[in-house]
């Protein structure tokens, strides 16, 4: 991302200077609204969800985490002797992680994921970004890619939003719409905006548990343990 369109990186390194403004979520129905704020990025495990932590212990071997954002989980796995890799597109969110102590953040969109990041053991993939691949069938291929470079007893530890829990007017209108336009219904278009940074327009999947159960087995993998912290569940997927 050019610095420009840097919006979330931004909001990471204010939010590490101490003061970080507020950040907007935008989705491509006019639907805007407050974003997550930064503070969430840095929380420490203590601070998760009961849920979120008791994913995270499933986290064994060498970690590939992606979308690391300001590195709250590399961090936590570094602290617990793991070997990290952390990518990220926010050139912002690389800095932060290095500042922080994160040893090995890469510039890397999740596009990219190959085996010239080595073989892992465990895939992170927190906070949504189950989904970031985009489109059901790019999640499909990140999903297989991720199956590809890591070794045989490997997890991919994940959380997600149920897009049919709790959804409001608009959000009914947005389902509608993805599934008349022959897209997953969880399928959301949204771009970040803070100060006078806004992010590209970016394609987010949201998935329901049997939603990830089938694209997940698409791939090679199966859900061996989830929670639900509705409308948001965590998930641990193994090899089959
Ligand atoms: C909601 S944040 C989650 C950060 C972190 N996983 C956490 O739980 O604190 C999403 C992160 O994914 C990054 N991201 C967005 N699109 C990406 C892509 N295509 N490839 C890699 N990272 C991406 C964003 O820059 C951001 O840091």
């Amino acid at each position: 991302l050019g610095d420009e369109e840097d919006a979330f990186g931004h909001l990471l390194l204010d939010a590490l200077a101490g003061r970080a403004g507020e950040p907007l979520l935008e989705r491509d129905d006019g639907h805007v609204g407050p974003a997550l704020e930064a503070a969430v990025f840095f929380r420490e495990p203590h601070d998760w969800a009961a849920p979120e932590r008791r994913a995270f212990a499933h986290v064994e071997g060498r970690v590939l985490d992606i979308g690391c954002g300001a590195g709250r989980h590399a961090l936590a796995a570094q602290a617990h002797g793991h070997d990290v890799v952390a990518i990220d597109i926010a050139t912002g969110a690389i800095q932060v992680c290095r500042q922080r102590g994160v040893r090995d953040a890469r510039l890397v969109a999740v596009a990219d994921v190959d085996e010239q990041l080595g073989s892992f053991d465990t895939v992170l993939m927190m906070c949504g970004n189950a989904g970031l691949a985009g489109s059901e069938a790019d999640t499909v291929t990140a999903l297989a890619t991720l199956h590809h470079i890591t070794t045989a007893g490997a997890r991919i530890v994940l959380d997600s939003v149920d897009p049919y829990l709790d959804p409001d007017e608009a959000d009914i209108a947005y389902l509608e719409r993805n599934r008349a336009a022959g897209r997953m219904p969880g399928l959301v278009t949204i771009r970040l905006r803070y100060s006078e940074r806004v992010t590209p327009w970016f394609d987010l999947l949201c998935l329901s548990p049997a939603e990830l159960h089938q694209l997940a087995g698409r791939a090679g993998w199966t859900i061996t343990w989830l929670e639900r912290d509705d409308p948001d569940f965590y998930a641990v997927l193994h090899k089959r």
